[in-house]
């Protein structure tokens, strides 16, 4: 069996091909809202049932929390112009469109003007428009409205062969006998660090989701299907078959650092893991969070409310004189020994057309970058 979604039950707001052409007003989707509007009728989000209400919008940006207590670190909203909330009022149902397609409805709740400064500066703990995150935030419409949902039309599936609900993945977890099931969130191009930590977690535990994100990410992350390839060779040729499940993770990244470490274990949770990877700067860009105030940030919850088991890990490296990947809890070396991995350092390279050496990344994923690199540049 395994555990409980967050709020115990998991969140099933579908009902597909209903029609609804009866009604007549419309929200236009972004890209943002349109998978969220997905992840919640899924049960992604559970306990969400929709777009934040004020209440529970005020009590996210606050306190972390819902205000039924269950905690939450990012706020769902749906954001839209002054000029379209006019049109709007409490008790209307509204269809939710998509370049002339319904996906959903929402029946408004709230209409309501957030405090965007507050939400920056809460969230993701800068205002500054330099962080794709805020810059984001502010983009988008001023006034918030929230409601419960209902999907009616399933977004077209990415990676169709990788697409698992929530209800799909804890049933293929039940189907393997997984009773301990690490999930593993990314937005890079996999190298020897990440590939480290699964595999020190999976001596642990039963088997890994590895879950990389595919929704929306800034301009200058390497694309999605880039990644997911990499993904397939690096399994085919260094994991054993029966202890990985790959499956994407369609959400908007929000680069919120902390606050977003602790949304993707509550929404790993809801795909069935029992346990969540939390390294050095999870959901960071810049220089914005501290190496591991996404793993602290977890201090501020007891284990029950979490209800997953967050495993952190130190900033890993390959250790020229271990001959071994290591942190600074397992080798004693010093820096000249160690060559230092991460994300943005593999795409620098890439962009300068030199190859990552086999103690950064795979040969077989860094064949995979740079073709990808090159379909890039040449499309
Ligand atoms: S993220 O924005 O999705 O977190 P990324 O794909 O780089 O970015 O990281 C995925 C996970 O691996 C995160 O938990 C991150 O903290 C961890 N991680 C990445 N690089 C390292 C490293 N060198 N050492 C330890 N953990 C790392």
């Amino acid at each position: 069996m395994s555990l409980l979604p967050h709020g115990g039950k998991l969140i099933q707001k579908l009902s597909l091909g209903a029609n609804v052409s009866h009604i007549l007003q419309e929200i236009e989707l972004d890209a943002i809202s349109l998978s969220d509007l997905e992840l919640i009728a899924i049960g992604a989000y559970s306990p969400i049932e929709g777009f934040l209400t004020q209440e529970d919008y005020e009590s996210v940006v606050e306190n972390m929390k819902l205000k039924n207590g269950h905690v939450w670190s990012i706020p769902i909203t749906l954001p839209v112009t002054e000029e379209k909330a006019a049109t709007l009022a409490i008790g209307d149902e509204v269809r939710l469109v998509s370049g002339n397609v319904t996906y959903g409805t929402i029946n408004v709740s709230d209409i309501f003007t957030p405090d965007k400064q507050k939400e920056a500066v809460n969230v993701y703990r800068t205002n500054e428009l330099a962080h794709p995150g805020v810059k984001k935030m502010f983009e988008r419409g001023n006034v918030y409205v929230g409601g419960e949902i209902t999907l009616v039309q399933r977004p077209e599936k990415k990676f169709a062969e990788y697409y698992f609900d929530p209800k799909e993945s804890r049933a293929k977890f039940a189907e393997l006998n997984w009773k301990t099931i690490v999930g593993f969130q990314t937005r890079n191009p996999v190298h020897r660090a990440h590939e480290y930590i699964q595999k020190t977690a999976l001596e642990t535990v039963d088997g890994l989701f590895l879950n990389p994100l595919v929704g929306e990410t800034k301009s200058d992350d390497i694309p999605a299907h880039i990644r997911m390839e990499s993904y397939e060779v690096l399994l085919k040729n260094y994991y054993p078959e029966d202890r990985v499940h790959l499956a994407v993770f369609p959400a908007a990244m929000r680069y919120a650092g902390p606050r977003e470490a602790i949304f993707h274990a509550m929404v790993r949770k809801n795909y069935g893991c029992t346990h969540f990877i939390v390294g050095r700067d999870h959901a960071g860009v810049g220089d914005y969070y501290g190496t591991y105030e996404a793993q602290e940030i977890f201090s501020n919850f007891t284990a029950d409310e979490l209800g997953i088991t967050p495993l952190f890990f130190e900033h890993s490296f390959y250790c020229t004189k271990c001959e071994a990947m290591a942190s600074s809890k397992t080798c004693p070396h010093g820096n000249e020994d160690r060559v230092i991995l991460s994300g943005t350092k593999v795409r620098a390279m890439l962009r300068n057309g030199e190859l990552p050496p086999s103690t950064f990344s795979r040969k077989e994923v860094v064949e995979v970058l740079i073709k990808g690199m090159k379909e890039t540049v040449n499309s």
